[in-house]
């Protein structure tokens, strides 16, 4: 079992990777607890849940909305969850990502933690304390910066996963691994086939380095300032491809890399050997690298992304594996880019 702290403005957060979801009483306070999980977790997953306290959500991208906090909201009046209430995100991104909004937002704030389900939630979306939903077309339009007290990740709880899912949280390791860390790129493509097995000693490893990239550049950079965009790579295509073809996140963030990485080399600074590779490593690990989808469609959708700022945005470019940079292009260049 490894810790990794990550520093917050408001509290530091504890990721505890390879703990066993039967020690969950060791990292909850003294305090009413109320478990936020979705269905299909709580079908799994509801005999380890520390209460029988359970609010229990939809499932999909679509449940990402106000309505859902709303309806979470009545149900913790209902259950008369007062400021000493401590709430427990226990699921994938979409869980994590309300729970945290709830928690931050409900009585001005409660304590909480997350149970990460999902490769994706261990590797990336339950660490770094971005919570939120979407409103109106627009992604992750409502949220807040907070961090979680812990976030537990057991890779036991993966192996109810369907294959799909696996390879939705191998996108954003490769992300980590293709802006930050060449030998962890390296090592990915030397063990894919055992990571869409869910062999443990790899999955912890790399839910390890992947936190440890992301945890790093969080602690520089909380909310989003600077350093932070680096983890947008892919995202700002991405976000715009999710909204359109209504692909998982995981999925539409591998496209949205091989497009990022296709306009990085059409300007010159990445080589196309090292975009091969990019795109080989998600093929091999049976995500999109390309989309069907009506470009025109995937750029009107771009441009409503809230990291736009006028007319232009900050995209972020692959420099090389290991390696990115910022730049700010105008919403003009970005169209012939990706149009071209
Ligand atoms: N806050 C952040 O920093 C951040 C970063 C990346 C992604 N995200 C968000 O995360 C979301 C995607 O998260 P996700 O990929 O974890 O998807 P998800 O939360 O939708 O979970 C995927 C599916 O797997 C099921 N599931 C979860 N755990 C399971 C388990 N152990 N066994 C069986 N089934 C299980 C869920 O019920 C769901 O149907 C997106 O909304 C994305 O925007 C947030």
């Amino acid at each position: 079992m490894k810790s990794i702290i990550i520093h917050g403005s408001m509290r530091d957060s504890r990721v505890i990777i390879g703990e066993d979801i039967g020690n969950i009483g060791k990292y909850l306070p003294r305090a009413d607890v109320i478990v936020i999980t979705d269905k299909d977790v709580y079908r799994n997953y509801s005999q380890v849940m520390p209460t029988d306290k359970v609010i229990r959500i939809g499932t999909g991208e679509k449940i990402k909305n106000l309505d859902t906090v709303a309806y979470i909201f009545k149900e913790l009046i209902r259950m008369e969850a007062d400021r000493t209430v401590f709430i427990l995100g226990f699921g994938g991104g979409i869980v994590c990502d309300i729970a945290g909004f709830v928690a931050s937002i409900y009585l001005r704030g409660v304590r909480f933690g997350f149970v990460s389900t999902t490769l994706l939630s261990q590797a990336d979306a339950g660490v770094g304390g971005k919570n939120g939903v979407n409103f109106e077309g627009y992604k992750n339009m409502i949220g807040t910066f907070n961090q979680p007290d812990f976030i537990i990740c057991d890779p036991a709880l993966l192996e109810t996963l369907p294959e799909k899912q696996i390879r939705n949280g191998c996108a954003e390791i490769v992300k980590h691994a293709a802006i930050a860390d060449k030998r962890l790129f390296a090592y990915l493509e030397a063990h894919y086939k055992e990571i869409l097995k869910l062999k443990r000693d790899v999955i912890e490893k790399i839910v390890y380095e992947s936190v440890m990239i992301k945890s790093g550049v969080v602690n520089l950079d909380e909310k989003e300032k600077g350093e932070r965009r680096r983890l947008n790579f892919g995202h700002t295509i991405g976000h715009a491809i999710e909204k359109v073809t209504g692909l998982t996140h995981g999925e539409a963030i591998s496209a949205g890399m091989c497009a990022a990485a296709r306009i990085s080399e059409k300007k010159g600074i990445l080589s196309g050997k090292d975009r091969a590779r990019l795109e080989r490593i998600l093929g091999n690990m049976k995500l999109p690298t390309r989309i069907s989808a009506d470009m025109k469609t995937i750029f009107k959708a771009m441009i409503k992304d809230k990291k736009r700022e006028g007319d232009s945005i900050h995209f972020v470019l692959l420099n090389g594996i290991g390696d990115v940079v910022i730049e700010k292009i105008s919403i003009k260049e970005l169209e012939g880019l990706l149009m071209d």
